[in-house]
């Protein structure tokens, strides 16, 4: 398909001819799956987001089921996320049979309040909250330190649309404000393994329960064995083929292939970022002077790491449906993209836990006016002129 018909999407991968060649090259190895790219990315990633420890693993939804078995969040615990995320988020604290609620979003940036957040910590004890920084905008995590330390709950950063971005001096991946951080390597994400995720923490003792964890919960290492009598021989030697199970784990493993990629992703990922900080530039100094459109907001301390656009559109005064807006753009070949639905808006959480709308008027309100419009490196300046007319066309 020609560069200029083809269809835009909200978000996809950028491959060139390195990353196909270094799959590739793995794919003739012996060991295509448990090999030592593995390590070589996990490595890579950590000296990148400037963290102690990095364990890559099958997805960023994995990531976080990890992270929530790492801090022993279990039935009688709890756990605070936002609505405004995509549903593993949440359902990482379902996975371990913990209780899940919602803290509403801040009214500019889409993140969990921390006004909020606080007022219920007041309330009652909270063991794990789960902060997304939404569409790349890096959240207040100076505040949840603080509150983090007051009420002594443990911090997990889904940063999954996050890779690239920065917190002040920090990195977001660095934990340098909590306890844990992940990532997805989805292919609409900053950087792409197929599938793929990665955790990031600074403490030593959650890093090798997540790296057994990952992997079934057995452990090959001999000085951690439990049955001595099994797995030693008579002259004190390690039996070859031994190993333990001391915790219920799974196969969350990424593959060596799949590293190769990461690895030759990352090496992009500076420029990736600084790419789509020109497009959003050009759509900010474009969409801004339409008045039923709201351009994202950027707090000046930190760098976006844009996985999405997202504007926020008055369809009351324009007089159309977001479906009817969405599908005429698509005939124009630019898709868009809803991101997201409240969680408490998916019958699984309202059943289970009683929300009702109007539970959270601020998530509520964005996604009555959240449309997420094409952002991806390789989009050509014809194609982002194409984006900004036509929508300026369609909403107006
Ligand atoms: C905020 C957020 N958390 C978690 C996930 C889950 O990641 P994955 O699709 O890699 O499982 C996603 C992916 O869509 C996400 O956007």
């Amino acid at each position: 398909m020609s560069q200029k018909s083809r269809f835009l999407p909200y978000g996809r991968q950028t491959l060139d001819k390195k990353d196909i060649n270094a799959v590739i090259k793995v794919l003739k190895k012996d060991y295509i799956t448990q090999g030592p790219l593995i390590t070589k990315f996990e490595n890579a990633f950590s000296k990148y987001v400037g963290s102690k420890y990095a364990v890559s693993c099958s997805s960023g939804t994995a990531a976080l089921h990890l992270s929530c078995l790492a801090l022993g969040l279990k039935p009688g615990k709890k756990l605070v996320t936002s609505p405004i995320s995509f549903v593993a988020s949440a359902n990482c604290g379902e996975f371990v049979g913990a209780k899940i609620s919602f803290v509403d979003v801040d009214d500019k940036k889409f993140n969990l309040s921390t006004q909020k957040l606080e007022q219920k910590l007041k309330k009652e004890k909270i063991d794990v909250v789960v902060v997304i920084h939404m569409a790349g905008h890096p959240a207040d995590l100076r505040k949840l330190r603080e509150l983090k330390k007051k009420y002594k709950f443990k911090l997990i950063e889904d940063a999954c649309h996050a890779l690239g971005g920065k917190y002040k001096k920090s990195k977001i991946g660095s934990c340098d404000y909590s306890d844990i951080c992940t990532f997805s390597f989805h292919p609409v994400k900053n950087i792409t393994t197929g599938e793929g995720g990665m955790i990031t923490t600074n403490d030593k003792k959650i890093y090798e329960k997540l790296k057994q964890l990952r992997s079934h919960g057995i452990n090959k290492s001999s000085n951690q064995f439990l049955n001595r009598k099994l797995a030693f021989d008579y002259n004190g030697k390690k039996n070859m083929w031994y190993y333990e199970m001391g915790h219920l784990g799974f196969n969350y493993r990424l593959t060596d292939f799949q590293s190769a990629l990461g690895i030759s992703q990352l090496r992009k990922i500076n420029n990736i970022i600084k790419k789509k900080r020109i497009i959003a530039k050009l759509y900010d100094k474009k969409l801004s002077n339409n008045n039923l459109i709201s351009i994202p907001a950027h707090q000046s301390d930190i760098i976006h790491a844009y996985h999405l656009y997202t504007i926020m559109v008055d369809f009351k005064k324009l007089g159309k449906t977001r479906n009817q807006v969405m599908e005429e753009l698509r005939k124009k070949s630019i898709g868009t993209q809803v991101l997201y639905i409240p969680i408490h808006y998916q019958p699984y959480y309202y059943n289970k836990y009683k929300y009702k709308i109007g539970s959270f008027p601020q998530s509520e309100k964005y996604y009555n006016n959240c449309l997420s419009i094409p952002i991806f490196p390789d989009l050509s300046r014809k194609e982002i002129n194409h984006i900004i007319k036509t929508l300026l066309k369609v909403i107006n």
